[in-house]
Order: structure tokens, then sequence, then C-alpha cells
């Protein structure tokens, strides 16, 4: 996906279902003057998503789907993202499975931070199982989403080292951090 250097920030909507601590990382770096993107929508599938704080704080719109008829949902973000002329989705802890419907709208758009060294441990309490088998190495990575649960292509990892008295929060903490790093640079590198 191509930026029109100097002309345009891509317009960027991030999908939160929690904290929102890579919401957060993410607006700061689209405010960097060499960034190439702009954060313009934050959209929850929680209303007491933790996250939300900072579209309030940063001015930046917000929307809330319970996801429970996830059409219905889906399709209603799809006539805001398409009214906003969104061009790339950015997932931050986004705890839904989105629709092949969905990820067929915006083919080759969407990308997604896990928090493991994909392809491993794709899915939930990646901490718990990584250390439940004793692995040397966790780490981070950001992909494309696909309709394959944590499948799509990668575009930047991070490994680290597991250390001998890492428990699964400090697991978290450590590979949070590491998170932040990273996904500002897959995103310049998507758009480079
Ligand atoms: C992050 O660790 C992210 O990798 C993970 O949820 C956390 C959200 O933290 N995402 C997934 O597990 C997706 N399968 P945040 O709300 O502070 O950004």
């Amino acid at each position: 996906m191509k930026k029109l250097t100097g002309i345009k920030k891509i317009k960027v909507a991030v999908f939160i279902s929690g904290a929102g601590s890579n919401l957060r990382n993410i607006i700061k770096f689209s405010k960097n003057k060499k960034s190439p993107i702009s954060v313009n929508l934050i959209i929850s599938n929680k209303k007491t998503a933790k996250g939300l704080k900072y579209a309030n704080q940063n001015k930046i719109e917000k929307k809330i789907f319970n996801f429970k008829n996830i059409s219905f949902s889906e399709k209603k973000i799809l006539k805001i993202l398409l009214k906003k002329k969104i061009e790339l989705i950015c997932l931050a802890g986004f705890m839904r499975i989105l629709s092949k419907f969905f990820i067929q709208n915006f083919n080759g758009k969407i990308i997604n931070i896990h928090p493991s060294l994909l392809p491993k441990y794709k899915g939930l309490n990646t901490h718990q199982r990584v250390l439940k088998n004793k692995e040397k190495f966790s780490g981070c990575t950001v992909h494309y989403v696909s309709s394959k649960l944590d499948s799509g292509k990668i575009i930047f990892q991070k490994k680290i080292k597991i250390r001998k008295n890492d428990t699964i929060s400090s697991l978290q903490r450590r590979i949070l951090m590491e998170e932040h790093k990273i996904y500002p640079i897959a995103i310049n590198k998507i758009l480079d």
C-alpha cells in the first residue's frame, strides 16, 4: 500500500476491546510529523473498554458496537469506514473475530498485533501456554489479517528471551513493551 508522499496521511481506524495501550502508542506515533498515518476513528466492541479514554483525550471519533449480531455490526462499521475514507484498520487488542465478508471488503488493509511468535501460539492465553511448554523464546508479531485466525502474512516480529523467573504477568508486560516498538515499525514498513 503506497502513501502519496508529502500529500496526505493514510486514514486509520483502530479497533480495541481493552486497555488500549497499543492504541495510545499508535496515536502517539501518528502525531509525529513524519508519521504516514492519522488516527481518525476508534472502534470498540465493549463500551467499558478502558482504551476509549484515548478517543476523548485526543478528540478522535469513537464508535461502539456490541457484535451481538455480527453481520449487522460489521455492515454498520463498513459504512462508517467508507464514509470516513478509512484506508487501513489496525487491530490492537480487539478480541472479536472478524467475518470473511468483512475481511474481504477491506482486503489487504487490516493488520493485527498478536503476543506470540506466530505461527506459534495462535489464539488466546499465549503467555500461559508458552510458559507451560517451557519455551526459550516468545515475542510479538504484526501481521495482515486473513480469514484464518492469526494466520495472515507476517509484517514484523520481535523475539525476546524468556527468563527463568518469568510469570504470565512479567512476560505480558515485557512483550507489551515490545509491541509498542514494533507496531509503528510495521506500519512504516507497509506504507513505505
Ligand atoms: C496486546 O498484548 C495484544 O497483543 C493482545 O491484546 C493485548 C492488548 O493490549 N492481542 C491479542 O491477544 C489478539 N489476539 P492493549 O489493549 O493494552 O493494547
